[in-house]
């Protein structure tokens, strides 16, 4: 791993990206230890706004939700006045996890170890033997609970979409979803959804390769057999592939075009077509036109840790929560419409079957980030190779591209305090 001159003494890494375009990355980005620990503080507790749920897990006053803004536990919870609020799930005491449950209802949390007492904003409002008790001392005279409250979070939503950042610096949340992807979150939560549960998953491998693999349309018709097999997504469908000013995050639409068909897969002798093969049950691909502007695959990244899909008429927010240098947690939030018909929920349920863990679509991706942790164990000097679309990096009707890859990569760099090169690419 190079470091950046003059920074042998302090204890920053610095990967050596050789290409201005993000076109090489270094694999230590993947494995370094030390790497992962700098994102939490530059990323995770930096300028961005983190994921955390849907405003629709927690709809009643008191509802909470535990969770985590990069490795650090965080609580969201709805407070009695309906206003949201995330605090780090971390006694101001000693440290104890206070909220040990996953989801619930109440307006105040206690901590099991000495059972001080918050309120659902976080706030201290019980400390038992703060007076001491005969003639036991207790806390000093200048003990301010309202000195010991719960570390608060900015937190915010968008459409239903709760974030929250530890960074009084990050911008107000709608500037930083930002005008270019506004349109798209405006497309999916166009009006007020219901939650319908969640799947979850771990991948031992980085979760960046997550992102990646978010931002790259280039593998979805050739590593997901199911795709092109049944027609779902092939490389000469109408796409729109486009990233925010930041290169954070992007967006992936893909229009079906039913003159596309297999012969351009069978002539290119791609293994993915399957003569003959016919789905007992087609409703799983069934598809009920729902939006303005047509597409199949919405698939959009907001950087760090959430995934809006869209895939036919299921719907999910997907949520990336990194967990070691080598390993994150992906849980597939799924929602409808408030004003679904019933069969219009049954379908959305029948077609999650798509995506998930063991989703006919989906359950390659996982696989393939692990490939990648696998593959690139001891690399410490070699990179990977982006060069799909490299000379045609404004191109944004393609599938086959890895634009939005190279891009993310850059804005990275950037959030990261990594030195990029000064000499562009030809
Ligand atoms: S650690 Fe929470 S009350 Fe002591
Ligand atoms: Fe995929």
């Amino acid at each position: 791993m190079a470091r950046r001159p003059g920074a042998e003494t302090d204890a920053t890494p610095a990967l050596r990206f050789p290409e201005a375009d993000g076109a090489r990355v270094p694999y230590a980005v993947f494995t370094s230890p030390e790497v992962y620990a700098l994102e939490q503080e530059r990323i995770f507790r930096g300028p961005t706004w983190s994921f955390l749920g849907l405003e629709a897990e927690i709809p009643r006053p008191g509802d909470f939700k535990s969770t985590y803004v990069g490795e650090t536990p965080v609580v969201m919870t709805r407070a009695e006045d309906g206003t949201l609020a995330a605090w780090v799930n971390r006694c101001a005491h000693r440290g104890a996890k206070v909220c040990r449950l996953r989801r619930g209802n109440a307006l105040n949390h206690t901590c099991v170890y000495h059972q001080w007492n918050y309120g659902a904003k976080g706030n201290l409002q019980g400390v038992p033997f703060r007076r001491g008790r005969r003639d036991m001392t207790g806390m000093p005279p200048d003990f301010d609970p309202a000195n010991h409250n719960l570390r608060q979070l900015r937190v915010d939503s968008y459409r239903g979409l709760v974030f929250a950042t530890f960074s009084d610096a990050a911008a107000d949340l709608p500037d930083y979803i930002g005008p270019a992807m506004r349109p798209f979150v405006d497309r999916i939560f166009n009006r007020p959804i219901e939650y319908l549960g969640c799947t979850r998953q771990y991948s031992s491998s980085n979760w960046k390769l997550y992102l990646e693999n978010v931002k790259d349309p280039y593998h979805a018709s050739l590593l997901h057999l199911f795709h092109t097999t049944f027609n779902i997504l092939r490389v000469g469908m109408k796409a729109t592939a486009v990233t925010d000013a930041t290169g954070l995050h992007s967006t992936l639409l893909v229009v079906k075009n039913e003159a596309e068909n297999a012969e351009s897969y069978r002539a290119q002798k791609i293994r993915s077509y399957q003569e003959g093969l016919r789905l007992e049950d087609e409703s799983v691909l069934a598809m009920v036109p729902e939006y303005a502007e047509p597409s199949t695959n919405h698939i959009q990244p907001i950087f760090p840790q959430l995934v809006i899909q869209q895939i036919h008429n299921t719907l999910v927010a997907r949520q990336l929560i990194a967990k070691a240098h080598n390993q994150f947690e992906l849980v597939f939030h799924f929602f409808g419409y408030a004003d679904d018909t019933p069969e219009l929920r049954a379908m959305r349920i029948k077609q999650a079957n798509l995506v998930g863990p063991a989703g006919y679509i989906s359950m390659e991706d996982t696989e393939a980030t692990e490939l990648v942790q696998r593959g690139v164990a001891g690399a410490q000097d070699a990179h990977s190779v982006l060069e799909m679309s490299r000379a045609a990096p404004d191109e944004t009707a393609t599938l086959i591209t890895e634009g939005l890859v190279r891009k993310f990569w850059v804005a990275y760099q950037r959030l990261m305090g990594f030195d990029a090169p000064a000499a562009a690419h030809p």
